[in-house]
């Protein structure tokens, strides 16, 4: 298979895994990505929870892949830390939770030598957050409401890739929701490079070849 570090960076999420068997949920999708995506959700900030920092301490002993964390929570300024001190790579949280603090939590961040992600929801302008992209290494566009993995991708919210890649060449932009082999490639045109995918992965019959299709 190709360079699986190459672009786009496919980050298979585990909420689409079976959380009983996690490490083995990794494990079958290691040798094909170089990112795993771990969705927290506080049951607040969305209408659903899932995993709090001790579970990414875990994950963290049972692979090397970079860990993608996705925090779908209020207050994420308050959280931060401790999703710095379970071994997160990159931590992206939402510009709705966070407002005036969103400078102040991306260096924080920043300032642990860890990658810092801002997402927004879809019905946040992307000219909201254009402001931080200096300061950032990724911005996530949701193309679904967050809370739920399965969910049909929302056209409408991918036309948001093409202005934030107007105002930054180089930054990483990462696609989460309903992502499928048909619906990456009109992300991956529009100046993705990096796609989140649950279902479409982890329901596959064949993994590897769903992910080589997210790719190609
Ligand atoms: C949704 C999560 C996503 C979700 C994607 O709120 O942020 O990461 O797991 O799942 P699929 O790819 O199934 O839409
Ligand atoms: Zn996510």
């Amino acid at each position: 298979m190709d360079n699986i570090n190459s672009y786009p960076i496919i980050s298979p999420s585990i909420l689409s895994a079976d959380f009983a068997c996690l490490k083995d949920e990794i494990k079958r999708v290691e040798p094909y990505v170089p990112w795993i995506h771990i969705d927290v959700m506080d049951g607040h900030f969305v209408p659903n929870i899932t995993i709090g920092a001790p579970v990414v301490k875990s994950i963290r002993k049972v692979t090397d892949l970079f860990l993608d964390v996705h925090l779908m929570i209020e207050d994420p300024g308050f959280y931060v830390d401790s999703f710095i001190d379970a071994g997160s790579d990159l931590i992206t949280f939402h510009f709705e939770a966070a407002k005036e603090k969103t400078l102040e939590i991306i260096k924080k961040i920043k300032s642990k030598n860890i990658k810092a992600g801002l997402s927004i929801k879809p019905k946040t302008d992307e000219k909201e957050i254009i402001k931080y992209l200096d300061f950032l290494d990724m911005v996530l566009i949701m193309t679904v409401e967050p809370g739920f993995g399965g969910q049909k991708f929302m056209e409408d919210c991918a036309k948001k890739i093409k202005t934030i890649r107007e105002f930054s060449k180089d930054i990483l932009i990462q696609v989460d929701g309903g992502i499928n082999d048909k619906t990456a490639k009109t992300c991956l045109n529009l100046g993705a490079n990096c796609l989140v995918s649950g279902n479409y992965i982890y329901k596959s019959p064949d993994i590897k070849s769903a992910i080589l299709s997210l790719k190609n």
